[in-house]
């Protein structure tokens, strides 16, 4: 059955249908009550999917899976990214309907929960994947797709940030966690398909070169390299970046040094992005914090990052001499993984919600960090550095800080069983703890 409606009907019909319990509250003139029978065909759907059970997998299983890729194989992955992607949106959508109307009906969040319908409904239609031939054009399906969900993390912070007075702390941010590890596992399962096809692609047509990929995995990442990549772009970024510094330092001083030590020879399979991410963001707050808690120092305190190689875990340690967290508004170090205004009160401020809104509305804008442009995943290092470089050269303009860099860095390190914990030396300077499993054995922690 074809449905016609127009992006914001649907939410209210889907409310409507589920009978939300806010439903009276909704101003008449927003209802557009339409037949009814096509949207509750539609909810009918979703719930048919929604009731599946996820099929979660490890990252060795993707490795595995990945490593002796033929045509069989690849077509049986395309099927695999077809079916299981629309039941993890479907999770989410009722777990989006399940959340009051002032919420559900926030700036950001209809958004996103348009974006979700429009992506379930073309998943659930999307006819089987039988030839190589088709599996391509799926894959500039995929392509699309994740191109036009690049907003979402902007979208559901600012959208979060706005219902923070109508929702408990705990709710809020268990849904934000649901919301953002699934889609963290989506575009995994899907950027890792579309690699896959490309390496199946590039083998057919005769390249042999030997690959340190599977897919997006790295399977034998450099910790070092990855700490002294992000090392060098933060490093390159002029010192004033929030026009904070006193303007008579600025020529003599410089940022923190990185000093690296631990196991130095360390690598595992993980995903580069992932681990970069976090080092970037933990890096970034150390540099800065340093630079402010130093402000008259042209020869700023040095950052170190401690590598060890655990028989379970990767584990890096960042400390840093920048006067430890001490923000009168956090309680807990905890508290700043949290979009709760209540354990964060920066959650609201207005400087903040004009960026999230700026970023939601324009990618390329401050949002264009360094991993959040990585998403060709076939670059080599010195493609990936050059393109990373010159496409967040908008970052290098002060702007205000989102604060969506340490709930995410969280959210990555727990996505495959990992951890990440701050501890404050107030009055000195802070140490990350991040973990990392090694042996790519943990489920993704996707909660339905
Ligand atoms: C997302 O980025 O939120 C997604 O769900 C991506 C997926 C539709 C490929």
């Amino acid at each position: 059955m074809q449905c016609l409606r127009s992006p914001s009907s649907t939410l209210l019909q889907s409310l409507d249908t589920a009978k939300h319990t806010a439903r009276r509250l909704i101003p008449s003139q927003r209802i557009r009550v339409v037949s009814g029978t096509a949207h509750f065909y539609q909810n009918k759907q979703l719930e048919v999917y929604a009731s599946r059970e996820t099929k979660r997998l490890t990252l060795r299983q993707l490795i595995f899976y990945g490593r002796s890729i033929n045509e069989d194989r690849l077509i049986k992955s395309a099927n695999y990214v077809r079916t299981e992607l629309p039941v993890r949106i479907a999770h989410r959508l009722r777990d989006l309907q399940t959340l009051p109307y002032v919420v559900v009906t926030q700036e950001g969040i209809a958004k996103v929960y348009e974006l979700y319908w429009s992506a379930f409904e073309k998943f659930r239609r999307y006819p089987q994947i039988n030839t190589v031939e088709e599996n391509q054009a799926f894959c500039a399906f995929l392509r699309t797709l994740l191109d036009e969900h690049s907003t979402v993390i902007p979208s559901l912070s600012l959208g979060m940030s706005l219902s923070s007075p109508y929702l408990e702390p705990e709710r809020l941010d268990s849904f934000m966690r649901r919301m953002l590890v699934s889609r963290i596992s989506r575009r995994v399962l899907a950027e890792h398909h579309v690699a896959l096809s490309a390496t199946y692609e590039a083998r057919k047509a005769g390249d042999k070169r030997s690959n340190d990929h599977v897919g997006i995995i790295h399977t034998g990442l450099d910790v070092k390299k990855s700490i002294q990549r992000c090392t060098q772009y933060l490093r390159n970024r002029p010192l004033d970046i929030d026009n904070d510094f006193p303007p008579d330092k600025i020529s003599k001083a410089e940022w923190s040094e990185v000093i690296v030590d631990g196991h130095l020879g360390t690598k595992f399979a993980y995903i580069r992005e992932h681990l970069e991410y976090i080092i970037f963001e933990l890096l970034k707050n150390s540099f800065r914090a340093s630079r402010k808690a130093h402000p008259h120092e042209n020869k700023l305190p040095p950052i170190r990052a401690t590598i060890v190689a655990g028989g379970n875990h990767v584990m890096i340690r960042i400390s840093d001499q920048g006067g430890g967290l001490m923000i009168p508004q956090i309680q807990s170090p905890s508290d700043l993984f949290s979009f709760s205004h209540v354990r964060n009160a920066t959650r609201l401020q207005a400087e903040r919600l004009g960026a999230l809104r700026q970023v939601s509305t324009n990618p390329r804008g401050v949002w264009a960090t360094v991993h959040e442009q990585v998403d060709n995943w076939q670059q080599t290092p010195d493609e990936f550095q050059r393109s990373t470089v010159s496409e967040t050269e908008d970052n290098l303009n002060p702007h205000p800080r989102l604060g969506i860099g340490l709930p995410m860095s969280n959210i990555f390190a727990t996505y495959f069983g990992g951890s990440l914990e701050l501890v404050s030396m107030d009055g000195y300077g802070t140490d990350v703890y991040v973990r990392l499993p090694r042996l790519g054995t943990n489920l993704e922690l996707i909660e339905v």
